[in-house]
Order: structure tokens, then sequence, then C-alpha cells
């Protein structure tokens, strides 16, 4: 399996729409790979679906970088990229470049992701500028949805939609491969990606966008705290899971479990000296 590079993802602006998804470890990113995935997104939803925190806003570099290693190993194909957690590219530059060569040279992620548009373009050209891969994410940032007044849709307005072009087009200049488009109107993300060169990865934001990204939990069902609108779940592995955890609970309560099958047999004369 020939590994992607970021070219080959750059390439597909007017081709083959780019199916991303994210994965925290091994096993998933493995099944995503094998499933002929474009992008493995290692996202600071970890900190959500995986770690249980309430928001991503304490998700620390440790953490994704710990994970991130995990999904590279699992992964031969996809492009792994990684998100700069909160506070790890807002205090200055110089910490920025640090903790996105941290990321791949740790983490060994090709590509790193950070939120934020025309504010953040001079942090984004430095990253790029350090020969760092950054994939640009507009829109709805959960790092930052407290400011925006909570989980909901963005650029609803002519207004705010012609400051999401803006940011669009700063990252685009910036340098970004790519730009993750959040709970924007389809209309307006179709927009933006007739409008920059770049390939813009969707997601609630319609069917107008070169690519795709959703978090693996919710596409599978293992994340029921909330399910936003613009997931769909393929599958719902929550319910057999928890009914399979239930019968070997049962089976090992009453000794239905482990059969023979299960066991290692010894020599009858090794039982018997050792009983004499
Ligand atoms: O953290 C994440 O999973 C993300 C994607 C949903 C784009 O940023
Ligand atoms: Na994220």
């Amino acid at each position: 399996q020939k590994k992607l590079t970021i070219p080959d993802l750059r390439n597909r602006k007017n081709g083959t729409p780019i199916a991303e998804i994210t994965a925290y470890d091994y096993p998933w990113a493995k099944a995503a790979d094998a499933a002929g995935i474009d992008v493995v997104l290692v996202g600071d939803s970890l900190g959500m679906v995986v770690l249980g925190y309430p928001d991503t806003v304490s998700v620390t570099m440790e953490e994704m970088i710990h994970h991130t290693k995990a999904v590279v190993r699992g992964v031969e194909r996809a492009l792994v990229i990684t998100d700069m957690p909160f506070g790890s590219y807002n205090s200055s530059i110089p910490a920025a470049i640090n903790n996105a060569t941290r990321i791949l040279k740790e983490g060994r992620a090709d590509a790193v992701k950070i939120e934020g548009g025309v504010t953040m373009a001079p942090t984004v050209a430095a990253i790029v500028n350090a020969g760092i891969p950054v994939q640009g994410h507009i829109g709805l940032t959960p790092q930052t949805a407290t400011s925006l007044g909570g989980f909901k849709v963005q650029g609803k307005s002519a207004q705010a939609a012609r400051q999401l072009l803006e940011d669009a087009r700063a990252l685009e200049e910036a340098g970004c491969f790519s730009i993750v488009l959040e709970a924007i109107p389809a209309p307006l993300a179709e927009h933006i990606t007739r409008e920059i060169s770049i390939p813009t990865i969707g997601i609630g934001a319609g069917p107008g966008c070169d690519g795709q990204v959703l978090v693996i939990h919710d596409l599978v069902g293992m994340y029921d705290r909330f399910t936003p609108k613009f997931v769909k779940q393929y599958i719902k592995i929550n319910g057999p899971v928890i009914e399979a955890l239930a019968q070997y609970k049962a089976e090992v309560e009453n000794r239905v479990f482990p059969t023979e099958a299960h066991s290692f047999s010894m020599k009858p004369e090794e039982m018997d000296k050792l009983l004499r």
C-alpha cells in the first residue's frame, strides 16, 4: 500500500472526493486504512469520545502525541493528521512551531490541524514555512465554541458568511493544503469550495465540499452523549457490545465460560505426581 502524500490530496480538488475519519488508537486506525480511508485525523475530539472529558479544551499535547503514535502504527496508506490541542498554538508563534514540530517528530503524524481563520493565518504561515503541512478548520470550531455561542451552525448571515470566505482565503494564502468546514450552510460551503484552490473537507457542510470528515465513534454508534444532526450512524455497535459483555458476565457467574475448548490440559500422571 503506497502512502498518500500531501500533493496526492491537493490533486483531489477536482477529482474523487476525499474520505477523512477520526481514529485515536491502533485497531481503529487499522480498520480505517483497511477500508481505504484517505485521511485519518487524530482529532482532539479524543478528549470527548475516548477520554470522557466534557469538551476538547483540556486535551494536552502529551495526550495527542500518545494517541498519534498508536494511530501511525496502524496505518500504511492513509495520511495522518493530528489536531493541535487548545493552548498549544495560541500563545506565541514560536510555541506553535515547537508544538507542531513535536507532533511530527514524536507522534510521527504527517500534518497538523489548527482551528481559526484570518486571526490564525500568520501562525499557520509560520508553521507551514517551518516545513509542517497544515489543515485549516473554520466554521464551528469546538475549542472556542463558547465564544461562538455554543455548538451551532455558523455563517448563516451574509456578513458571517463573508467572514468565513475571508477566513478560507486567508488560510489558503497562508499555505494550508486543505480546510475543514464545520457546521456551515451547504450553499456557503459550496461557494467557498469554488472560491479556493485547495480541497475543502466538510462536516455538517453539505455535499458540495471536496471531501467529508466524521468522528468515528459517531459513525459506529459508540458515543451516546449527543449526536449532531450532521452525523450519519452507519452501524450501532454500542448495543451489541453491551449485550456481549452482559452475556460474558452471566456465563462467568453460571460457570458456562470457560469450557474445555478454552482451557489447557496436562498429562494425568503429572497431576498425580503433584498430588502424591
Ligand atoms: O476533533 C475532531 O474530531 C475534529 C473533526 C470533527 C473535524 O476536529
Ligand atoms: Na478537533
